[in-house]
């Protein structure tokens, strides 16, 4: 499974990418305003930081504009993935960007029958919300394994990019479901790395170590 970052904050980007972590990066309008920096700016340099998928959202809702601001948005780098709505109009933005060769994810799925429309609609990747789809009394991961078996039993090549996730539970199932990839805020994936048992195993072999009196080098 992938692993892409929720964030546009980049020190965060940086550090993950340099422990080899990431595959990818999603931004949307709401992360662009907490890191109070330039749209633009900002995605051009997370896609220096990082060489695979960084989606960047248009904020249009008609075609035409979607359009117009998915122009300017991909050509920021080759690896900008433009961020549609699940609509109508961000559908047939799809389809239009996909078939000119961009990367697309549409995002703010929240059924297996949008996430039927995305594949149908050549998207690169779908965001089903898995954390937003508990927080109002459904399953989210009842979503995710229900897109599997579609897409699976059809064979799309749509990923399936495990969005809105909010606890290292929401990563191991997506792993176990076979979702492609998951895109996780980094104090997520940071949580994923610690184990009580992995800290008190270091500091046991340290004291240990200690009374030996010995130095590596
Ligand atoms: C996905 O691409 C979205 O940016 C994100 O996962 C939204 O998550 P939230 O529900 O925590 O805002």
């Amino acid at each position: 499974m992938k692993f892409f970052a929720d964030t546009a904050d980049t020190n965060d980007i940086r550090e993950l990418a340099e422990a080899g972590l990431l595959d990818g990066v999603t931004t949307n309008p709401s992360l662009i305003h907490k890191a109070g920096r330039d749209f633009l700016e900002v995605v051009a340099e997370i896609c220096k930081i990082v060489p695979g998928p960084v989606s960047a959202e248009v904020v249009a809702l008609d075609h035409a504009g979607m359009m117009r601001e998915a122009e300017i948005v991909r050509k920021i780098a080759d690896n900008v993935a433009v961020k549609v709505p699940l609509t109508i109009d961000g559908l047939k933005t799809c389809k239009a960007l996909t078939d000119d060769g961009t990367m697309v994810n549409v995002t703010l799925c929240f059924s297996a029958n949008q996430a039927l429309l995305a594949a149908k609609a050549g998207a690169t990747f779908v965001s089903p919300f898995v954390g937003r789809h508990d927080d109002n009394g459904f399953d989210g991961m009842q979503l995710i394994s229900d897109i599997r078996l579609i897409y699976d039993n059809y064979d799309f090549a749509t990923e399936i990019l495990v969005a809105s996730v909010r606890h290292p539970i929401h990563v191991l199932e997506s792993a176990k479901l076979g979702a492609d990839v998951m895109t996780a805020p980094p104090s997520v994936i940071r949580q994923l790395v610690r184990h009580p048992l992995t800290d008190k195993g270091i500091e046991g072999f340290l004291a240990d170590w200690a009374k030996t009196g010995q130095k590596i080098g």
